[in-house]
């Protein structure tokens, strides 16, 4: 495989972890990252062991050494800094949301595509073995016809009104707990049934209208000391959502997200119903996949490469018994780009080898929060999804 060359944009909480995927892949080469300044990149690079530290996303992109970028920047800065490194010709890997709104990710896609740049979204729950065998599961008919599918995917780090994060902020967008994790939710939902959501109906909840928002700096997801000083900010993006769906194919669905619900880590947990069987998974148990069944016994199977169906059976790493998980399912997709990568393959030419989800992904999945914000805004109406 060809060594690739590649950068990080956004050095937070998220970042770091892109980097750790691709670092294990064995061909790409990390040689820089940019943060909001200087020392801060420097302090970021020292401690990632990358050679080198640009205080601006502008002066990383302007290296012609670098290949391939990843945006790990807070949700107000994808699309500057996606449209910077489309137009410089770097391909782009970025995190979710792809934009703040549908139209800034038809014009990233867009421009990705008349570049001919290679372009990915980070969904990465897409790429857990078992979620992988529950597709296969579902396409080729052991669960029979599917008619609901349904689960949540809730959290409880911003329970307290003094937990803080720029996502409560006007420019996290006009969504927050949709856009920030149901994004994850649908992207799930639609890739392992195959069939897109069509119409949505959303009821939405801010349990806090103000939170304390720090005078200081404070990373994602840590937790306030008690006694910092603070500013009361208004917030009216949602705390939880419940949310029904109508997919293309006739399916229906139903999810619920929250930040707001104590003693939820990563609560991401999806169940697919059909007309033989059932088939649910839970991100925080990664290595089981329950099948529902109605005259025999339900069953578990456990990620095991040896009991995996063969075509999917390369995402698991490791024999059955050693647990994987987030990390390794973020491996597997950043696999499959890097791959793409190196091979100089084209988004168009080899459209049929495309293993990972692309801007259009992106862009589909702005479309659906969109429509579940327009919905839960107009006291939940249902509301189809405009692409
Ligand atoms: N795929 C996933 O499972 C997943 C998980 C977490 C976050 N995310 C996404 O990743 C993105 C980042 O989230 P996070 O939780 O890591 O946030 P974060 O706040 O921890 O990290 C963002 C980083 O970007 C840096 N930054 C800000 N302005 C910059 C600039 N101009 N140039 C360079 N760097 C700049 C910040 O200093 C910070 O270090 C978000 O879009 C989020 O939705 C995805």
């Amino acid at each position: 495989m060809r060594t690739v060359k590649t950068a990080l944009i956004g050095a937070g909480f998220v970042g770091p972890h892109h980097i750790e995927a691709a670092r294990r892949l064995g061909f790409v080469d990390v040689v820089a990252v940019a943060g909001s300044n200087q020392a801060s990149a420097e302090a970021k690079a020292a401690k990632m062991s990358i050679p080198k530290a640009y205080g601006s996303y502008e002066a990383l992109l302007d290296d012609p050494e670098i290949e391939v970028i990843h945006n790990c920047t807070p949700n107000d800065l994808h699309l500057p800094v996606t449209m910077a490194a489309i137009e410089r010709g770097k391909h782009v890997i970025a995190d979710k949301p792809l934009a703040l709104n549908s139209a800034d990710a038809k014009t990233m896609l867009d421009a990705a595509k008349a570049k001919g740049i290679v372009h990915a979204v980070t969904f990465n729950y897409r790429y857990n073995p078992l979620m992988q065998q529950a597709r296969v599961m579902i396409n080729r008919g052991d669960i029979g016809k599917t008619h609901w599918v349904h689960g949540c995917y809730i959290q409880d780090w911003l329970l307290y009104p003094n937990d803080y994060n720029w996502r409560l902020e006007k420019e996290g967008g006009e969504s927050r707990c949709v856009a920030d994790i149901g994004s994850h939710w649908c992207d799930l939902a639609g890739y392992i049934t195959g069939s897109r959501i069509a119409e949505v109906l959303a009821d939405y909840t801010t349990v806090y209208p103000t939170r304390q928002k720090p005078k200081g700096t404070r990373e994602a997801f840590a937790q306030s000391s008690g006694n910092e000083e603070f500013d009361e900010y208004p917030v009216d993006t949602e705390d939880f959502a419940s949310v029904l769906l109508r997919f293309e194919n006739g399916m229906k669905g139903s999810f619920s997200v929250s930040q707001v619900s104590a003693g939820h880590k990563n609560g991401l947990e999806i169940e697919v119903d059909g007309n033989k069987a059932a088939v649910a998974w839970k991100q925080e148990r990664p290595n089981e996949l329950w099948i529902g069944k109605r005259n025999e016994p339900n069953g578990w199977m456990l990620k095991d490469p040896g009991l995996l169906d063969p075509s999917i059976a390369h995402y698991a790493a490791l024999p059955g018994g050693h647990g994987e998980a987030w990390a390794d399912a973020f491996r597997n997709l950043l696999r499959n780009v890097y791959s793409f990568i190196s091979e100089g393959r084209s988004m168009e030419a080899d459209a049929d080898k495309i293993e990972f989800p692309t801007f259009a992904d992106g862009h589909e999945s702005n479309c659906v929060v969109e429509a579940i914000t327009k919905s839960a805004k107009a006291g939940g109406v249902w509301t189809k999804i405009a692409r």
